[in-house]
């Protein structure tokens, strides 16, 4: 069985941190987002090949997993040559399979049994079925009514407030028929929500839901993108590099060096080859990217930085995220919810 994994937006909502990252290998602390996904899918043993369905920086993309044998599964890329939307994506990246695929979008983290949904999909002799998680809001979301059977009865890309009738929202995991992609145009954009999935509906064909309320989140925004490393800080998405850490997870590489009258506080993150010196500040939930250098008196809180920052003396960074290579200099302030391209630079005393 494949799987098919869509990597090819462009990760607009994270913009700046995807101008030069495509948002399938934005850091999740130390390592590439898509590793969380492949993890997941080798343990389906049945599952033997997974396809990137790429087209946003796919030569970036490729680079990092190679043709899978360092992680041991196997990978194929399929590059589109202009974005074909979700539903063209799957097609051209499947077109001549006939066993079922799974479908999986590329920006979220969960720890589903994909095994069971592809036994539900099996038993219900169903030509989809799709994953539905319970969420507060679902207006950023596809929006999913089903019946007492599971279902599924309506699909509504991201409804307005006036439409929503559920908490129950599209997953953004589906096992596939091949035999329905028939219906998706070759030649033009075409989305698997707002024209395939509802296009099922109309026929009648048996589109059944599979609920999830375990862990689950999308990482495309700023906010989610921390948001995911809070929880697995907090334990609530157990993963490397907390694995096995005991609360408060506070995971040092064992070449940082964290100076004599540094304060370092759990849970944090602070990679190979950081540098904290004297009268610096960690503070929770801070994740330091390799080779990042945080200067005397210097305190972060909260924060993400990626590798090779430099944070001069007394600067403070709160609740933001910075990109490689950004230099702060002394007595710089960065506050909630700033997010700084790569190399950003500024200049003593500056305030964001
Ligand atoms: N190959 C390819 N080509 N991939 C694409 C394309 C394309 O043209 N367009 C989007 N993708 C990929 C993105 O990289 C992402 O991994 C996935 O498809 C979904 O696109 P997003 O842009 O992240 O969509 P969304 O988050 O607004 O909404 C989708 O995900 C929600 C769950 O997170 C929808 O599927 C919603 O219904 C769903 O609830
Ligand atoms: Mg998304």
């Amino acid at each position: 069985m494949k799987a098919i994994l869509l990597a090819g937006g462009q990760g607009t909502r994270l913009r700046p941190l995807t101008i030069h990252t495509p948002k399938p290998i934005v850091p999740i602390f130390n390592r590439p987002f898509l590793h969380y996904q492949l993890d997941l899918l080798k343990q389906v043993p049945e599952i033997d090949e997974v396809i990137l369905s790429l087209s946003y920086q796919p030569r970036r993309i490729e680079e990092i997993f190679g043709d899978g044998s360092a992680l041991n599964i196997k990978i194929r890329y399929v590059v589109e040559p202009v974005p074909l939307g979700t539903a063209g994506a799957v097609k051209y990246a499947g077109a001549d399979l006939i066993e079922p695929i799974v479908v999986f979008n590329g920006d979220v983290l969960t720890q589903i049994d994909l095994a069971a949904v592809i036994r539900l999909h099996r038993a219900r002799n169903a030509r989809a079925t799709i994953v539905l998680t319970p969420v507060e809001n679902p207006t950023a979301y596809g929006l999913v009514e089903t019946d007492p059977e599971g279902n599924v009865r309506r699909f509504v890309e991201k409804p307005r407030a006036d439409q929503v009738t559920t908490n129950h929202i599209n997953a953004g995991i589906y096992v596939l028929e091949p035999d329905t992609f028939g219906r998706i145009p070759s030649d033009v954009p075409w989305s698997i929500e707002r024209s395939y999935f509802p296009s099922l509906i109309e026929r009648n064909e048996t589109f059944i839901a599979y609920i999830y309320d375990g862990y689950w989140i999308d990482i495309g925004t700023p906010e989610k993108y921390t948001r995911v490393h809070r929880d697995i800080m907090d334990g609530r998405y157990v993963t490397a590099p907390f694995l096995d850490l005991p609360a408060p997870r506070t995971s040092v590489a064992a070449d940082a060096r964290i100076e004599d009258g540094a304060t370092v506080e759990g849970p944090c993150f602070i990679d190979q080859g950081v540098l904290i010196k004297a009268g610096a500040r960690i503070g929770r939930y801070s994740v330091i990217g390799r080779q990042t250098r945080v200067d005397e008196d210097a305190s972060i809180d909260g924060a993400i930085l990626w590798p090779n920052c430099r944070v001069s003396r007394e600067a403070s960074v709160r609740d933001a995220i910075l990109g490689r290579n950004c230099h702060l200099g002394r007595n710089v302030s960065v506050d909630g919810g700033a997010v700084l391209g790569d190399e950003t630079t500024l200049t003593d005393y500056t305030r964001a």
